[in-house]
């Protein structure tokens, strides 16, 4: 599922990342791909032991656990600590790839199933000319640019890619979610259940029927929760 969260950072948050960010130690991006996204591999990144890093990581990890839309959409076991990149100039662009399904998170020295995938954008559109994440399924590739501060998740099975920055320059946040559901068909119907729900509540308030309808959905997750 592709799905875009508005808003998942506010704009003084994004602010001060952008502050954080307009004198940090950037380093190449490759050092943090598998082997086959490596050769792909053509930006910038935030080694992970930095001040700006810590702060921005805390703040997207944060904002997550508090984004309701997120929080349905993914239904999140573990989130992979994020991170943040940066696009333009000598490091345009991430050629096509898949992304390692598992992951060793430094932080937590947990193992992370990359379920979905997360970009949070910290540049504007206007700001840079190129710089599209690309994510292809089955109908076609789809181009995502969206403002700052706006996030959209992907599927982790998916092909996808960052075209190149010819302007300006893109940062970013990015970061895996392993979910409580590991199929995305369950997940979907889960989040397509919770979004209906939460529309019948609103236009007719809590009833014998909407506690009915809540028990089913949370039994569902019961039943499909597990690893
Ligand atoms: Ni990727």
């Amino acid at each position: 599922m592709l799905l875009q969260i508005p808003d998942l950072l506010t704009t003084e948050q994004v602010a001060h990342a952008r502050r954080l960010l307009a004198d940090a130690p950037w380093q190449h991006g490759s050092e943090t791909a598998g082997r086959q996204a490596a050769v792909a591999k053509n930006n910038l990144q935030l080694p992970l032991d930095c001040e700006a890093a810590r702060t921005i990581s805390r703040a997207v990890v944060e904002a997550v656990e508090r984004s309701a839309l997120m929080l349905t959409a993914t239904l999140p076991r573990r989130i992979y600590a994020p991170r943040v990149n940066r696009y333009g100039g000598d490091w345009p662009n991430y050629g096509e790839h898949v992304d390692n399904a598992v992951r060793f998170d430094p932080e937590t020295g947990e193992q992370v199933r990359t379920d979905i995938s997360c970009t949070v954008f910290l540049s504007d559109p206007v700001e840079y000319d190129g710089g599209e994440l690309q994510v292809r399924d089955t109908f076609a590739a789809h181009g995502i640019k969206l403002p700052a501060g706006h996030a959209v998740i992907y599927p982790g099975t998916s092909v996808h890619q960052v075209t190149a920055v010819t302007r300006g320059c893109r940062l970013a946040c990015f970061f895996w979610i392993e979910s409580l559901v590991r199929s995305a068909e369950q997940r979907r119907l889960l989040f397509d259940f919770d979004m209906a729900l939460m529309h019948l509540r609103e236009a007719h308030g809590e009833d014998t029927h909407t506690v009915a309808l809540s028990g089913t959905y949370h039994n569902l997750l019961r039943m499909w929760a597990g690893h």
